[in-house]
């Protein structure tokens, strides 16, 4: 559905950040995109959505194509962008005018915006907040505004770019349950993070260093097989207990799960 074709990209000329990268995001799949500081996640990100153009190869949408101006608006409707800053996701000064924004840029029927308004606001649990100002509402329920006005303009991809980093535990959990509830109802969503523990419970891990895609898979084989030290990352609490132990069960996501596992086992 998404698809990286050989894409070339940098900054500066001859210092290439993204190095002829492929890979495809199938529809309804849910990833996780890692990496070090400044491998170029974010810069992936505004590719995947056509903020930016690869200086070679394709990125493509179904049939769009971000290369493609005619297409650009299209793409932007499709594919949402959260990013990490609560602070910097809003343009207005209410949450009702927020979410209307984002609908007057698609050109939503004017008799259609209550009604996609009320839904997307539920969707987000947010519904009693419409006429909320952003000073009033905590991280977390700004980010979740953040992604109602994504949703009313009814895309089939959000990329929630670090966009849990910045919050506190609390408004981080709402915003991972938010993720997982709408890859539930079908949405593609692809997380980039950080937080080795929100990679466990994703379908796919995609490893980003030097310009160039180097694991592929699925979370547990990625704990498995990647020493996470040669990328500053740190190993989520499953996977440093499971070592630790050296317990016989295989690997799991859930902790527990793996310990009673063990127990039955032995
Ligand atoms: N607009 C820009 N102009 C020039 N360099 C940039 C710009 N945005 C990012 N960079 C550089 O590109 C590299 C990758 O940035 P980024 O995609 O933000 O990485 P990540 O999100 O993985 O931390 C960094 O070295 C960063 O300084
Ligand atoms: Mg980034």
């Amino acid at each position: 559905m998404l698809t990286f074709n050989q894409v070339h990209y940098y900054y500066k000329k001859g210092y290439p950040l993204i190095d002829n990268m492929s890979f495809t995001v199938q529809p309804g799949e849910f990833v996780a995109i890692i990496g070090p500081n400044g491998c170029g996640k974010s810069t992936l990100a505004r590719l995947m959505n056509g903020l930016i153009l690869p200086k070679e190869g394709r990125v493509r949408f179904k049939h769009l194509d971000t290369s493609i101006p005619a297409d650009l608006a299209e793409i932007h409707k499709r594919v949402g962008l959260i990013s990490q800053n609560p602070e910097d996701q809003f343009i207005t000064t209410t949450v009702m005018d927020e979410v209307l924004f984002g609908m007057e840029n698609i050109r939503v029927p004017r008799e259609e915006m209550a009604s996609r308004m009320q839904h997307v606001l539920r969707a987000v649990h947010m519904e009693e907040y419409m006429h909320a100002m952003p000073h009033e509402l905590s991280g977390g329920q700004k980010q979740r505004i953040a992604i109602a006005s994504i949703l009313a303009m009814r895309p089939e991809c959000i990329i929630f770019d670090e966009a849990t980093s910045m919050l506190d535990p609390q408004g981080r959990e709402e915003i991972k349950s938010m993720m997982h509830e709408l890859h539930r109802q079908g949405m593609t969503v692809i997380h980039i993070t950080h937080h080795m523990e929100e990679v466990l419970h994703v379908q796919r891990v995609l490893l980003i260093q030097d310009g160039r895609i180097e694991f592929d898979g699925d979370p547990l084989h990625f704990f498995e097989n990647v020493s996470l030290e040669n990328y500053q990352l740190k190993a989520p609490f499953a996977v440093r207990l499971h070592k630790k132990l050296g317990l016989k069960s295989s690997l799991m996501a859930d902790w527990k799960e793996m310990i009673r596992s063990q127990w039955s086992s032995s």
